[in-house]
């Protein structure tokens, strides 16, 4: 009844104040896994996550990428190793969760490997396999990390897991049928866990990605000239997220969407529908 009590009330002071600060980091001497740590977001979090102090576990399927960031890491003083795995072959998952585990718990798990596809549904008719290849990386890999690494989190008492996700699961925008919804499925299976695990002090964050300029949007001449972040300011989010495990880490923009699609879903049909026959298919969307 008292940890019952104790945590809304940490909770409450945690946003009204603040996390309490010091000069120390809760990463500080913690095993971090982090999916997708070849490229982008993934890469930038991992020298972040690094210089906090914590053992890093990289995971994605280029070993020649991920020994490259394992060798930038330990030349600036930090902890890391490379784990070389298709998340979307469920077999290596379970091999990797036996590898992670067989050296203790694992701390945080922050699941950011992914990938995005924007085309229309126009062009979608035969593409079933766009809509099965997203939910295969972007939900049942990280569901499946996620189960495997729970247990243990739950037993310790202490596990932080980070979902990488999109201010499309609060917009929906249009040409992301595929890759939004294996988000938003993500999203909310987090939304849940959190739940379920709340007494034994394991916690999730969604971060609601805006645009960041990674290779993974390079193919889409839309966002040439956008405004986004870069992959350092976001590994900042993810630094943020597992340092104060805040519920979500929204952009201004995401929120608003959210609040027009819940106020006004009908005129925010009709903004979309315009966006969308504003900013047609990509070349790459067409091949
Ligand atoms: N960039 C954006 O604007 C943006 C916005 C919102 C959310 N996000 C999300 O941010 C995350 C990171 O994306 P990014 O922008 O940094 O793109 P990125 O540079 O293309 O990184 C994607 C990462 O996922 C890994 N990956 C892909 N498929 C994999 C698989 N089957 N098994 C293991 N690893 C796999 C890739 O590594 P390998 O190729 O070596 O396997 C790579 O490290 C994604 O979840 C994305 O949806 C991005």
């Amino acid at each position: 009844m008292t940890s019952l009590l104790l945590t809304p009330i940490a909770l409450v002071r945690r946003h009204l104040l603040g996390p309490l600060r010091s000069d120390r980091s809760p990463l500080e001497g913690r095993r971090v896994v982090i999916t997708g740590a070849s490229s982008g977001i993934g890469e930038a979090s991992a020298y972040a996550v690094a210089r906090r102090g914590a053992r890093v576990e990289l995971v994605a399927r280029r070993d020649e990428e991920l020994q490259r960031v394992v060798a930038a890491i330990r030349a600036d003083g930090g902890q890391a190793s490379a784990h070389a795995v298709d998340l979307t072959d469920a077999g290596a998952v379970e091999g990797l969760v036996e590898e992670l585990l067989a050296e203790g718990p694992v701390d945080y798990l922050v699941n950011n490997a992914g990938r995005s596809i924007r085309r229309s549904l126009e062009l979608s008719a035969d593409r079933m396999h766009d809509f099965e290849r997203t939910m295969a990386i972007n939900y049942f890999a990280p569901v499946r990390l996620t189960m495997g690494l729970l247990p243990a989190m739950r037993e310790q008492r202490f596990g932080h897991v980070v979902n990488v996700v999109t201010w499309g699961v609060q917009m929906k925008a249009p040409k992301f049928a595929a890759y939004i919804a294996s988000k938003a499925a993500l999203d909310t299976f987090a939304r849940i866990a959190g739940r379920e695990a709340w007494e034994d002090n394991v916690t999730f964050t969604n971060i609601r990605f805006g645009l960041v300029r990674t290779p993974m949007v390079a193919p889409t001449e839309a966002y040439a000239k956008a405004p986004a972040e870069t992959p350092e300011q976001a590994a900042a989010k993810v630094v943020r997220a597992l340092e104060d495990r805040p519920l979500t880490i929204n952009t201004v923009a995401g929120s608003l969407g959210e609040v027009f699609n819940l106020v006004a879903p009908r005129l925010s049909d009709r903004l979309f529908a315009a966006f969308d026959k504003r900013f047609p298919d990509s070349a790459a969307a067409r091949r």
